[in-house]
């Protein structure tokens, strides 16, 4: 049977519906669930499919590599070559254009950043701080600690739409190449945090071949989930350093990686990749920072994968425990929701998040509703610049990590607050609040 639109109910419908959902509601309100879809953390069978890690090292002896370097000792601030070589593979770059970090790729970019503002990009050119003003385009929704290491350098924000082959381009082009204070722009060119978008060929291409008005643009190319396919056949993205390799825009990209979501979210190693005169300027600085990184821990990465068909084969197990987990969500969606005009989602083929938009000023209702029955989700608003979401409709749901009965049950708890909030502001829309003036919204 179709469903009904609300748009095309009546008042009487709606306020019967209303009754209906707030009695489901309260029940679920006396259940006191725990519940959790906030944050894209690995569960605990994905984090235990890379336990191997923990002993491919025994001995002392074990530590070192064939060239004899002790890996527990100091040196090789650059990191581990035998891992250093295997992002170079995984990510079709030359070894020397891969720098290896600690476990957190999210450091490397907050440190470019840092570099930029207290030294400049390159030998010569202005440090940012030192500018009147410095801007950053962010694709949104998009990754809210992308737009925390903005704010915290007093970076000022501007949206971009992210369609469904990559950010609206034809503003990016725009904007990049006729300002010269905004010197760079977020993008995960595979499963975007949250929309799970996948930039296609030409958005790459266009991307490579920007004209910056700013010498010192750059492209923070946060490949986070370059091989965290669901599903097998899904396409990969260009890869952006051979389209720019030889051109004027060779300085123009950073690349950011991890296993972060391959191994250990809190135990991986990250990946800063970048052409030789950008390495040559920020090693100039890390040398300066630290003497090196966990060696250990990308010596063992290095051994337990052996090559990145080993992190392929790696990922597709990875893949066999998160596919339930999304189809969980995304069937429970298309059950409660679909054909309501209430909500759209997304329907990623990897990565780790559902993007929810729901009506126009409700993301924040629905929000509160869920931690009222005992729900967290990412708070409202955060997938935007500043926290502020211009239409109040986008949450991001992340189904990795409660175990799947849990996800079901968190599926159907926000589904319910999804069509509470809808027929709610239906109701308000039409005056019904006003006519009875007994309940008011807040007081559910
Ligand atoms: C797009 C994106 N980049 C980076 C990170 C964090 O990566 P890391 O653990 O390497 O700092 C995340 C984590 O959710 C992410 O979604």
């Amino acid at each position: 049977m179709k469903r009904k639109s609300i748009n095309e109910m009546t008042r009487e419908e709606l306020a019967f519906e209303y009754s209906e959902l707030l009695a489901e509601y309260e029940q679920v309100k006396a259940e006191r669930l725990s519940l959790d879809m906030s944050r894209g953390k690995p569960c605990r069978e994905q984090l235990d499919l890379s336990d191997g890690i923990l002993t491919v090292l025994k001995t002392g002896e074990d530590c070192h590599n064939s060239f004899g370097t002790d890996m527990r000792n100091y040196g090789m601030p650059i990191g581990v070559p035998a891992a250093r070589k295997l992002f170079a593979e995984l990510c079709g770059v030359e070894f020397d254009n891969v720098f290896l970090g600690g476990n957190a790729s999210l450091e490397l970019m907050y440190d470019a950043v840092a570099r930029a503002e207290l030294f400049g990009v390159a030998p010569g050119s202005t440090p940012w701080c030192k500018l009147d003003k410095v801007k950053f385009l962010c694709p949104a929704p998009g990754y809210d600690r992308h737009f925390r290491i903005c704010e915290t350098f007093g970076i000022e924000m501007i949206n971009i739409e992210i369609r469904e082959d990559g950010p609206d381009m034809d503003t990016v082009e725009k904007l990049v190449s006729s300002d010269e204070s905004i010197k760079g722009i977020w993008c995960v060119p595979k499963h975007s945090n949250p929309t799970g978008t996948i930039y296609s060929d030409e958005t790459v291409r266009r991307f490579a071949a920007l004209k910056p008005a700013a010498k010192d643009f750059r492209i923070f190319w946060d490949n986070a989930y370059m091989v965290h396919d669901l599903y097998e056949g899904v396409p990969d993205i260009l890869n952006i350093f051979e389209l720019t390799q030889g051109t004027e825009n060779e300085d123009m990209v950073y690349m950011f990686t991890s296993t972060s979501k391959i191994t250990y979210a809190g135990s991986g190693i990250s990946a800063f990749i970048t052409s030789d005169r950008n390495m040559k300027h920020a090693l100039s600085y890390i040398g300066t920072q630290i003497i090196s990184y966990d060696k250990l821990n990308q010596f063992r990465h290095a051994i337990f994968f052996e090559d990145a068909d080993g992190i392929r084969a790696h990922m597709k197990k990875h893949a066999d425990i998160l596919r339930p987990r999304f189809e969980a969500v995304l069937t429970a969606f298309e059950k409660e929701l679909a054909g309501r005009d209430i909500a759209t989602w997304t329907k990623p083929l990897g990565g780790y998040f559902i993007s929810l938009d729901m009506l126009s000023g409700s993301a924040k209702r629905v929000y509160e509703l869920c931690l009222d029955a005992g729900m967290k989700l990412t708070e409202a608003g955060a997938t935007y610049p500043y926290g502020k979401d211009p239409k109040d409709a986008n949450l991001r749901i992340a189904p990795s990590y409660p175990p799947l009965p849990e996800l079901r049950m968190a599926a159907q708890v926000l589904c319910l607050c999804v069509k509470l909030a809808a027929v709610e502001k239906a109701l308000s829309e039409r005056g019904f609040f006003k006519s009875i003036n007994t309940i008011s919204l807040g007081n559910i």
